[in-house]
């Protein structure tokens, strides 16, 4: 088994990123600011958030958290994005995901300014990235096409099979990979809860990305010799040797493949930084945009 090392790679663009904020300081250029919004106090959402706030401080960028309780109201929260899209200071910002269930995902995604949705999520850059103009690509997607460049992974005319087809993760990989772009060029397979025959589904691809979140989902008997496996799905179960009492697994059930003749993202340390490390790029780019 080969490693695809998303800590180390993630680390590389972060110094890039930190090199191009030190260059902008002594050209007096302005230094790019990300802001997140948080509502509600979910534990995973809350963890994510701040790993993007340290990685902020990492690279020199400025940044703020707004945080809200979970009965914020729908109007409430329109306004609070309003003020942010009107904010000179801040660059870029996103909406931490998943919201409340009384509030309309869309709606709110929809107000984010175009200009400042570095997580690409509204329609209009979602749009534009289903139509490969160039736009803000959403991160962990981006950190996967990331990674197959930098590991020189060869996709044209291969067989890629995504599993999970969500808006976050599954469509849109799903559709950069199949572009005519020199990264991409793949054949794309979306698989989903309905689909049948996964195991075949899988035992014939070059590339599984998997983005379901059951742990430890992936056996070793569902994958090919040579297969490439990205490894998306972060779920938290107990481990009561944790201080914390829990670990955070994927959807591959990676020891099982400790003796196969294929490269597996880990997880912690495969997309996930590569998640954080993207979505900086991104507000670096909304900054420079601006310039
Ligand atoms: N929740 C899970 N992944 C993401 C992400 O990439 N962006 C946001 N805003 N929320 C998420």
């Amino acid at each position: 088994m080969k490693i695809i090392d998303g800590k180390k790679i993630s680390n590389e663009v972060l110094d890039e990123i930190k090199n191009h904020v030190e260059s902008r300081v002594n050209n007096r250029k302005k230094v790019p600011h990300l802001a997140a919004i948080l509502v509600g106090d979910d534990g995973p959402s809350q963890t994510y958030v701040n790993s993007k706030i340290r990685a902020c401080e990492r690279v020199g960028f400025n940044s703020s958290l707004f945080k809200f309780n979970d009965n914020i109201t729908e109007d409430e929260l329109l306004n609070e994005i309003t003020k942010i899209n009107e904010n000179k200071e801040i660059d870029g910002f996103i909406v931490q995901l998943p919201l409340p269930s009384n509030i309309d995902q869309e709606k709110i995604l929809t107000q984010v300014s175009p200009e400042k949705d570095v997580d690409g999520f509204n329609p209009f850059n979602y749009g534009k990235m289903t139509l490969g103009i160039d736009t803000f690509i959403p991160a962990t997607p981006a950190g996967i096409v990331e990674l197959i460049k930098r590991y020189k992974i060869d996709l044209s005319g291969k067989q890629c099979l995504v599993i999970g087809r969500s808006q976050i993760v599954g469509r849109p990989i799903s559709i950069l990979l199949s572009q005519n772009q020199s990264f991409a060029n793949a054949t794309v397979t979306v698989a989903h809860s309905r689909s049948k025959e996964l195991e075949k589904l899988c035992i014939n691809s070059d590339l599984i990305i998997s983005a379901i979140g059951i742990p430890k989902f992936l056996k070793s008997k569902m994958v090919s010799d040579n297969s490439i496996i990205i490894d998306v799905g972060i779920s938290r179960v107990v481990d009561e040797t944790s201080s914390k009492g829990y670990k955070i697994v994927g959807d591959v059930d990676f020891e099982d493949f400790s003796q196969r003749d294929v490269m597996i993202t880990p997880v912690p340390g495969g997309v996930g930084p590569m998640t954080i490390s993207m979505l900086l790029k991104n507000t670096l780019k909304a900054c420079e945009l601006k310039d």
